[in-house]
């Protein structure tokens, strides 16, 4: 047997054991599984296996299917576009009529801002989170001309260096690979289930906010208080470019902040001329009732929208593209 076909042929005879085994022997320890299922297709909310057993995917795949496995506009879409044109470089050519649908569908979906300038309304199409990430590090340290980033406990931002630099949901994902990119500093996240404090107040809200889904909401203070403290303490704000959160923190326990914690940062962002960057690529854009409280930010929006593929970009408003990978 040609040594290339012996995982698919132990497949095929019904081997799984053998299958997966040859298949982690011949893939990197890093990458860790919950189960031994081999998936072979998909429909809907089941994975089916070789054998026939089917089991519901409660997690579909963090995100990239939420439109549920292989549904049937997605599919169709995809091989039609296959079909019809499968890559054209963008250094090559001007632009690929694909794009530039996907571009018009998009700007149909943003949401208004109070302010012209504040309308997002520049794409930078990355092939993954990690990569969307790195890029919004990237326009706020061009932008702002600052090397600083702050991060927040927990948060989960990817694996490629920038991204892994601002990831701290487990030890993991650095153990081994330092040093990580210098210039992040971790604060806490507001993690109020745990919250030791009890006070009537609540953070402040920017003067112009009539956001009615801000409901008032007894609060500490204490993390947006800590940022503001590690801006005194370890990163001025004058080398401080940005601010990088996600609006709901997934990996890291999926934690809701309280209402105004992320319009507090905001709000602390426009004082000290830093970026705050929304890394929704887990919570998925527009699937997240915040982006109509947050839409007039100024601010990168980075997500990855489901249906089939891993893909995502980096969202901004217009003055800040010029950074944008080059
Ligand atoms: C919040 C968040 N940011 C970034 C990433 C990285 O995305 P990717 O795995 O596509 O690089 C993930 C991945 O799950 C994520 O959950």
């Amino acid at each position: 047997m040609p040594p290339g076909r012996q995982l698919t042929s132990l497949l095929q005879a019904g081997d799984v054991h053998a299958a997966l085994a040859s298949f982690y022997n011949h893939t990197p320890p890093a990458v860790s599984h919950l189960n031994d299922i081999v998936a072979v297709s998909g429909k809907g909310t089941h994975v089916f296996t070789a054998g026939g057993d089917s089991y519901l995917d409660m997690t579909s795949g963090i995100g990239v299917v939420s439109t549920g496995h292989c549904h049937v506009r997605v599919v169709h879409a995809v091989q039609a576009q296959a079909a019809k044109l499968v890559h054209a470089q963008q250094n090559i050519f001007g632009a690929h009529e694909a794009g530039i649908s996907l571009i018009d569908r998009l700007l149909q979906i943003m949401p208004s801002a109070s302010r012209p300038e504040n309308v997002i309304n520049k794409f930078f199409f990355t092939n993954s989170g990690s990569e969307a990430i790195d890029n919004a590090i990237k326009v706020a340290r061009g932008h702002t001309g600052k090397p600083n980033i702050i991060a927040f406990e927990g948060g989960f931002h990817g694996r490629t260096y920038g991204a892994m630099a601002c990831t701290s949901s487990k030890t993991i994902y650095r153990q081994g690979f330092g040093p990580v990119m210098p210039g992040v500093f971790i604060a806490p996240y507001p993690a109020c289930l745990h919250c030791k404090a009890s006070s009537d107040q609540e953070y402040p809200l920017p003067p112009d906010t009539q956001h009615t889904m801000v409901k008032p909401r007894s609060c500490c203070n204490g993390p947006l208080e800590a940022v503001e403290w590690m801006l005194k303490m370890q990163t001025a704000p004058q080398e401080t470019a940005g601010i990088i959160v996600e609006p709901i923190l997934g990996e890291g326990g999926i934690i809701t902040p309280p209402p105004g914690f992320l319009l507090g940062l905001r709000k602390l962002c426009d004082k000290h001329g830093m970026l705050l960057i929304l890394d929704e690529v887990r919570v998925i854009l527009l699937r997240h009732l915040l982006l109509h409280q947050l839409c007039h930010f100024y601010a990168c929006w980075i997500s990855r929208l489901g249906g089939m593929q891993v893909w995502a970009h980096t969202l901004m408003t217009t003055d800040l593209h010029h950074q944008s990978k080059r």
